[in-house]
Formats: C-alpha cells, sequence, structure tokens
C-alpha cells in the first residue's frame, strides 16, 4: 500500500490549505461577574440589563426587586466594564463607593 505521509509543510504548502479559517461570529468580548459563589460569562447584548443577559443566557444570578432597591443583584464586574453604560442615579445612591470598585446593580446595569 502506497501511503502518503503529511507533515506540517505539506498541510501549509499543498494544493489545499488546512489552516483554520477566521470565524467572525467570534465575539469580540465577554462581561465576567462575580455575585458570592456564583460567576457568569456574559455575551454582551446592547441594551439590556446584566440581570436580564444573565438570566437569558441560562445563568444564575441572585436577585429580588429589579426597581434598584434592595441590593441583593449587586455583582461585581471582573471583566467587561468598559461594555456598561454609566451608572444610573439608583446605582449611585445604592452603591455609592462601591461604584469605584467595580461593583454595579445587575438589574440596573445596562450593556451598551
Ligand atoms: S434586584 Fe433589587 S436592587 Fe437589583
Amino acid at each position: 500500500m502506497n501511503r502518503k505521509s503529511l507533515t506540517v509543510g505539506s498541510l501549509i504548502n499543498g494544493k489545499k490549505q488546512f489552516l483554520p479559517s477566521k470565524n467572525t461570529n467570534v465575539p469580540q468580548s465577554k462581561i465576567h461577574l462575580q455575585q458570592n459563589r456564583l460567576h457568569a460569562e456574559l455575551t454582551p447584548v446592547s441594551h439590556q440589563t446584566l440581570l436580564d443577559a444573565t438570566l437569558d443566557q441560562g445563568q444564575l444570578l441572585d436577585y429580588a426587586c429589579r426597581k434598584g432597591t434592595c441590593g441583593r443583584c449587586t455583582v461585581e464586574v471582573i471583566t467587561g466594564a468598559s461594555l456598561l453604560h454609566t451608572p444610573n442615579k439608583k446605582e449611585q445612591k445604592k452603591l455609592q463607593h462601591l461604584l469605584t470598585e467595580g461593583y454595579r446593580l445587575a438589574c440596573q446595569a445596562t450593556i451598551r
């Protein structure tokens, strides 16, 4: 049996290119949230709150009022803070100095 062996060079220089094509559907970045022992990795969806995006993407977060008053949905934004709109007045009132430490109210923080 005549077997043609493949090498890295033959894959690159042969008639067919076996190099992976660029996938343009890969999201540019993710948002990572931490809430106590819960961790969420989100694909950014414009105009959604962090809470809605998290739940819609099948992940868990603790929350209660959804009105920005109880504070139960407070999350630490580990990555992707630049993808969020600036805090609204409810977040500013509830979190105060925690905003500068990367915390947000998931029910109020919206994705750009
Ligand atoms: S769920 Fe109460 S402040 Fe967000």
